[in-house]
């Protein structure tokens, strides 16, 4: 169950007024593939009626291709720069979630864009947690043949230091409820405007 009205209630408490759109710019999530960027997503969009972009499913709709697929026949760098097009794409809006794939924030053309009209939100979780959320998962290639602690651990030290330096809040997920990671969101969000 939402807690629509408590989140509304406690957004509106932070700021001390109410305004017509809830945020008048962007929210980019960021963070490791499993820190919860989809959920935390679609609770927010439930919460505050706002628009999600889910970058990946955004692209693969595009290209008409999975993810893996895009990966396997244009490789990479290909991907990356299609990331890079729709975070510019983006920035004519205002108070729309987006959801990255784990690897946007990494680029660091990806981050000034991003940060152009966006605020980011890293979402942080142990690497155990991370295996729990994305074992049954087929569709992130950077995983096949490596769902296992050690290596999730390592590609995230790898990633640290570039996911805090594009980060403006950062937000640990681990042993929260989605409204407990999305009502401290909302008191960053409104602390950083
Ligand atoms: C990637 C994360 C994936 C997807 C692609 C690459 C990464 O997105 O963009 O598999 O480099 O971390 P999610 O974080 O939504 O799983």
């Amino acid at each position: 169950m939402i807690k629509r009205e408590e989140l509304r209630q406690e957004l509106m408490a932070c700021r001390g007024r109410d305004t017509e759109k809830p945020f008048d710019y962007n929210i980019v999530l960021i963070g490791f593939m499993g820190s919860g960027k989809s959920t935390v997503s679609d609770y927010l969009k439930k919460a505050f009626d706002m628009d999600v972009v889910e970058m990946d499913a955004l692209i693969a709709e595009q290209q008409r291709m999975s993810i893996p697929e895009i990966f396997e026949k244009y490789g990479e760098e290909y991907f990356r720069n299609l990331e890079t097009q729709l975070l510019i794409d983006m920035q004519a809006q205002s108070n729309v979630i987006i959801s990255c794939g784990g690897g946007v924030a990494l680029r660091e053309k990806n981050v000034v864009e991003m940060k152009k009209n966006g605020k980011v939100v890293l979402l942080t979780a142990t690497p155990e947690i991370i295996l729990e959320r994305v074992k049954d998962d087929e569709e992130r290639p950077l995983l096949r043949g490596n769902k296992n602690v050690e290596f999730i651990g390592n590609l995230m030290e790898k990633r640290r230091e570039k996911y805090e330096a594009a980060a403006d809040i950062v937000i640990a997920t681990d042993g929260k409820t989605v409204f407990e990671i999305c009502k401290e969101i909302v008191q960053n969000l409104v602390k950083a405007e």
